[in-house]
């Protein structure tokens, strides 16, 4: 009996240690340690027009203010890789914590993207990133995580910044990608990080994203050091540009027209269908 018993008691045993030694694994592969707070601000003429593109049904919501950059987030990043995210996955989104400051996350954090949920956009932001923010006392709640984006957004504002040099949004001229990159580097004073959407239709390249970073005691300092995105991460020289450097940036202040694939792909239904028919012919 008690020989049995201490097996038992061994196999209990065995199996708690086994599940505590997976815990520990667990969280030896997800770490959620970051170095800088990437801020990021998005254009909502260029972010509707990649919403509209996935489908034509697609509506978009914009802030009423004309022309302003709006928040897309705040996110906590290890230099050289993407992330951490999702660093607490029981700390849910609770869309009656932010209801003071609603109306202008409504306008300044805008979720462009209008058939989705109305919180879903800040629930992801929260989720994904606001949870890996919070181990820093200036972040540690869902209030404190939204309203420092309002306030980056004020005081680094790239409406602002680019107007000040006459960058301006607008269907007639276009800007160089490094001229763009320098501009918020002399106004802020560190490397920030530029991104442009690459339009597979047109060949045109869009403005798109522009990213600040900013240290643990919540200071601006330069962006070098983090992975810009995916794969298609290019490094122009010590320039975080992810734009193509051959091609003039647009700054649409209207959502550029979308190109219907089915319009634009029949045409070359036609010529192959043609092609084919011709081959056949002459055969
Ligand atoms: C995760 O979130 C829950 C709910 O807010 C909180 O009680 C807990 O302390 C958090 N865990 C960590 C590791 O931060
Ligand atoms: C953040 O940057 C400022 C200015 O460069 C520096 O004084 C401060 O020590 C930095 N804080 C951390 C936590 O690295």
């Amino acid at each position: 009996m008690r020989s049995a018993g201490g097996a038992a008691a061994a196999a209990l045993y065995a199996l708690v240690a086994l599940s505590v030694a997976d815990g520990a694994d667990d969280n030896q592969a997800k770490s959620h340690e970051w170095d800088v707070l990437i801020f990021t601000q998005h254009w909502p003429a260029t972010v509707c027009y990649q919403w509209m593109d996935k489908d034509s049904s697609h509506s978009c919501a914009f802030p009423s203010q004309k022309n302003t950059w709006t928040v897309h987030g705040i996110w906590p990043t290890k230099f050289g890789e993407m992330g951490p995210s999702f660093c607490n996955n029981s700390w849910k989104f609770d869309p009656t914590l932010i209801q003071p400051i609603e109306a202008h996350l409504d306008q300044y954090w805008i979720n462009v993207e209008k058939d989705t949920p109305h919180y879903s956009f800040w629930g992801h932001e929260w989720s994904k990133h606001g949870t890996c923010a919070a181990v820093l006392p200036p972040l540690n709640n869902e209030m404190k995580y939204f309203a420092q984006g309002l306030l980056w957004l004020q005081l680094y504002s790239m409406s602002e910044i680019l107007a000040k040099a006459d960058i301006t949004p607008n269907e007639i001229s276009t800007f160089e990608p490094l001229h763009i990159y320098s501009v918020i580097k002399a106004a802020i004073g560190k490397n920030p990080s530029l991104h442009c959407a690459l339009d597979a239709h047109s060949g045109k390249s869009y403005m798109f994203e522009i990213r600040i970073c900013f240290n643990k005691s919540m200071e601006l300092v330069d962006c070098d050091g983090i992975k810009l995105s995916g794969e298609r991460s290019i490094l122009r020289g010590d320039k975080l540009i992810h734009c193509d450097l051959t091609k003039p940036v647009e700054y649409p202040s209207v959502v550029p027209p979308i190109k219907q694939s089915i319009v634009s792909r029949l045409p070359l239904i036609e010529i192959y269908k043609l092609i084919t028919w011709l081959r056949w012919f002459t055969l």
